[in-house]
């Protein structure tokens, strides 16, 4: 029987996986057998080549995903390359400066709203195309726990644009599903996925409310790889919140 954890064969489109989350997505899904097509705003070769050192298949290339051709020219380049597209997760975003709603400038809102919300609808819009040919294909957008809750400080529009993905996930999968599209989100609350640039006593602050700590690149990847894979065939339309055990009503959100 085939294992309906593993993606050999498939081919994955994942934004913004030079570093962080989106690197973490990338491995898992490489290891359960895709190929991985990287588009960032940065050089991904450091991902392409772990990848490829683990034996695996990955190419990458510059582009911004709030350019609606550049999103055409990332799924041209999974096409041309590997000859098919099955999974586009819609990772790449920028944490807008913390700002206050009655100062928070136009050109933060702008950008924020632009890469956070527009590149997802203009990303999932080129990836439908070699989708809904083939009748088939898995979308998974990246909101966040901030979609829902509000944090003192926090950029507004970063909160407006993760909330935004839940609606764009709603309409998509209601429009494409009956088509053989899946279309999920995730909501991770706190990811170390960098340095965020913490004191110590900082650091213990922000951790303070998360039972098993905060979570990993790799912990989003292997949730992210269930919806992508044939186990989760019959979800769509969904959003799975991912918070290591932090509740809403707990000092986070
Ligand atoms: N880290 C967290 O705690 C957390 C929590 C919830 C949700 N998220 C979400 O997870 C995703 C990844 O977060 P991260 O912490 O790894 O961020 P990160 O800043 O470490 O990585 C983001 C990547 O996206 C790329 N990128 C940014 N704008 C782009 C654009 N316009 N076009 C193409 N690539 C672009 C960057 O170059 C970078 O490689 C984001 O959607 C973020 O909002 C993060």
């Amino acid at each position: 029987m085939t294992d309906p954890h593993r993606l050999d064969g498939q081919v994955a489109i994942i934004t913004g996986a030079a570093q962080g989350i989106g690197k973490g997505i990338a491995l898992v899904l490489a290891e359960a057998g895709a190929k991985i097509v990287i588009g960032d705003l940065q050089d991904a070769s450091g991902t392409v080549d772990e990848i490829q050192a683990a034996g695996g298949r990955s190419v990458s290339m510059l582009m911004d995903t709030s350019k609606p051709d550049d999103d055409r020219s990332l799924v041209d380049l999974a096409v041309s390359e590997y000859g098919r597209l099955d999974i586009l997760v819609n990772n790449a975003a920028i944490d807008a400066p913390s700002g206050n709603v009655w100062d928070l400038p136009d050109e933060d809102w702008e950008r924020t709203i632009s890469v956070n919300l527009s590149g997802v609808f203009y990303c999932s819009r080129a990836a439908l195309v070699p989708m809904l040919k083939a009748g088939s294909g898995v979308i998974v957008n990246m909101s966040s726990v901030s979609a829902r809750f509000a944090t003192k400080g926090m950029s507004p529009a970063y909160n407006a644009s993760k909330a935004g993905v839940l609606g764009l996930t709603a309409a998509f999968a209601e429009q494409v599903t009956e088509k053989g599209v899946r279309v999920n989100a995730v909501m991770p609350a706190l990811i170390e996925s960098r340095d965020f640039g913490w004191s110590p006593e900082e650091r213990a602050r922000q951790i303070q409310p998360y039972p098993m700590g905060p979570g990993t690149p790799r912990d989003i990847g292997e949730a992210i790889l269930y919806l992508v894979s044939p186990a989760a065939r019959w979800v769509s339309g969904t959003t799975l919140p991912i918070t290591g055990g932090v509740q809403r009503g707990s000092s986070v959100f």
